[in-house]
């Protein structure tokens, strides 16, 4: 064998062959793969090895404790979900679908951040000058001191940032901007985290903070913003249906604060706007009581939100039933309806379903899976559920309702809120309500209750 052993890598996903080849056999892109030479990069990290230090290892019992600088954004939504403000020095990804409102919210901060000597910068490799004029005459932003830079180059970026020394620096968005020491497009994992880690470096090195922005798509999965969470300070993102006007800012990692928090804003004509009374955003009090529809709560980080569960049942025209969910996870309906069939003995074999969250909201939660169950069932006999009685309980596979976490605080909120009723899973609860509260232990004592 020759001593000299070759590598050939794909640039494009990054995997390696030992044999040269057309098409990559991992990504199945064409043209991708180059010869990289591998002693070489052995002889390398050889010379690395060498290179440490004994004097770079610290106790960690001298470091006294940090406290952080934080720039403070002075709206409450979003302050809490950085964690008491922006970390400087630190790097964020906020993350989103397109048009969700990430590069409204860019410009939100740096309203929010005016005034002072620092200048704030703002890179866009999407749009122009004009646009991003126009966009802040609808959030009636007149700039003193934002600069503004049209550029796709990271390493013109960060010549800029280390230039100006920004407040805050946002770059919208990591899928538009490329490295000249990476060879492919723009907007491809290699390059994507080619740019962030040089980011990162201007970043920390002079301590500002930086905010990037990335799309994600419908599933969330597309190699962009997910691929490069590890490398980032932060990762927040911002959620919502497009044609409803709440978004959620809600944090999935945070090294300088929780990830239990979300915030909630309104996308308005003026731009994205606290809402005053959160939980009760995704209420809607016109309603009146129709079959199919009962309240619940969910919970999001530390808070508690209701919602409006509303289910259609009728009669399956033609073929297998249909399921269709808005706003909930198809196949969880589905077991639900098979628990509803074979626990309570509810005829859904011959009848179409149709669930919707109203408000646009996505909810995982298992709590609302009692709600879903009663709407159904409120719905196939046409029997209207009142609309002050909140359901709560995630319902299991032998049609037992188990117990939700933060399940006292959900109850105290609904009190709090005037709700009236609340129907729960049997367990002990250790303070007293003036709500009333009825307690069931299985899915056939719903239908009575
Ligand atoms: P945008 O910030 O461009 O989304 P992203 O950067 O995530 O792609 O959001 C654009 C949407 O927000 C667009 O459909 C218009 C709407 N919008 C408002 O409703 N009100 C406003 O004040 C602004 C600036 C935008
Ligand atoms: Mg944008």
């Amino acid at each position: 064998m020759s001593k000299h052993q070759t590598i050939f890598s794909c640039y494009k996903c990054g995997a390696q062959f030992p044999k040269w080849s057309g098409q990559c056999f991992e990504c199945q892109a064409w043209g991708t793969i180059k010869e990289g030479e591998e002693n070489a990069k052995k002889q390398e990290s050889k010379k690395a090895k060498k290179l440490f230090n004994t004097e770079n290892l610290i106790d960690i019992n001298k470091v006294s404790n940090e406290h952080f600088d934080r720039l403070k954004i002075k709206m409450r939504e979003i302050d809490t979900v950085f964690g008491g403000g922006i970390v400087k020095g630190s790097i964020t990804l906020i993350g989103g679908e397109p048009g969700i409102g990430k590069s409204t919210l860019s410009l939100q901060l740096f309203k929010q951040l005016e005034g002072g000597e620092e200048a704030l910068l703002y890179i866009s490799g999407e749009e122009s000058a004009s646009q991003i004029k126009l966009r802040m005459d609808r959030l009636d932003y007149s700039a003193k001191n934002l600069k503004f830079l049209s550029e796709t180059n990271v390493e013109q970026i960060q010549a800029a940032i280390e230039t100006v020394k920004p407040k805050l620096a946002i770059i919208d968005s990591i899928q538009t901007i490329h490295s000249n020491q990476v060879e492919s497009e723009p907007g491809n994992v290699a390059q994507i985290r080619a740019c962030t880690v040089k980011l990162m470096e201007v970043a920390k090195q002079n301590n500002i903070p930086v905010i990037i922005t990335g799309h994600v798509t419908k599933d969330g999965s597309v190699a962009g913003p997910k691929t490069l969470e590890h490398l980032v300070d932060t990762v927040l993102y911002l959620e919502g249906d497009k044609l409803h006007g709440y978004r959620i800012l809600r944090s999935t990692k945070n090294r300088f604060g929780s990830t239990n928090e979300v915030g909630i804003l309104e996308m308005t004509d003026k731009g994205l706007q606290e809402v005053e009374d959160p939980s009760k955003a995704f209420l809607d009090s016109s309603t009146q009581n129709t079959a199919g529809s009962v309240i619940s709560c969910f919970a999001e980080g530390n808070r508690v939100f209701f919602c409006e569960v509303q289910a259609l049942v009728s009669p399956t025209i033609f073929g297998y039933p249909q399921r269709k969910t808005a706003g909930y996870d198809l196949n969880r309906l589905q077991m639900i309806s098979a628990v509803l069939l074979k626990r309570a003995r509810l005829n859904l074999t011959n009848q179409d379903i149709h669930l919707n969250i109203v408000g646009g909201f996505k909810i995982k939660e298992p709590a609302i899976d009692l709600s879903v169950a009663l709407a159904i069932y409120s719905a196939l006999k046409d029997k209207p559920i009142p609309k002050n009685t909140v359901v709560i309980g995630e319902l299991g596979l032998g049609g037992e309702i188990r117990s939700v976490f933060n399940l006292e605080k959900r109850i105290n909120e609904a009190e709090k809120l005037g709700f009236a009723q609340v129907i729960i899973p049997d367990v002990k609860i250790n303070k007293d309500y003036k709500i009333k509260i009825t307690r069931i232990k299985e899915i056939g004592e719903l239908m009575k209750v």
